[in-house]
């Protein structure tokens, strides 16, 4: 099994951005927890960030054929791209949705996303540790399809 993790504008400054909303934890950190994560369940797992809308839809096309699964946070995207929505339809992989805070628990205009209606599973609040849980679950769900 081959899952995917990208994530989008600004996680690349993980650990030093707003703490006090994203926490202390690297993008660094977190991609080597997944790692460690992904080995004991026996799965590959692949990463990518980027600042760019059309970069990430660009990852996404490509992950047609070569991943199972997907996690992913779009960052501010997540909140306005419908091409990013169109992209992850069009792959048709499962995806799950992370966000480091309570996007509900926010300004309005974090309250929606775009991707959440075609997402397997939509995970916030938990910091970086969301990520780790939505690699577990996503593995389960696609393990109990076969
Ligand atoms: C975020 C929430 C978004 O609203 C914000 O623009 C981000 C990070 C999160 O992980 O909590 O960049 O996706």
């Amino acid at each position: 099994m081959k899952l995917a993790v990208l994530n989008g504008p600004n996680l690349n400054l993980l650990g030093s951005r707003e703490p006090e909303i994203y926490g202390t934890t690297t993008l660094a950190d977190i991609e080597s927890r997944l790692r460690s994560v992904a080995r004991e369940l026996g799965v590959e797992i692949s990463f990518a960030q980027t600042n760019h809308e059309g970069a990430l839809i660009d990852e996404i096309q490509g992950l047609r054929g070569n991943a199972d699964g997907v996690i992913i946070n779009a960052g501010a995207y997540s909140h306005t791209s419908l091409a990013i929505r169109d992209a992850l339809s069009a792959v048709a992989i499962p995806y799950v949705e992370v966000h480091l805070s309570n996007i509900f628990a926010r300004e309005p205009e974090r309250r929606h996303s775009t991707l959440a209606a075609g997402a397997t599973a939509v995970l916030c609040g938990f910091g970086a540790y969301g990520y780790e849980l939505a690699l577990r679950g996503l593995v389960a769900r696609l393990a109990s399809r076969g």
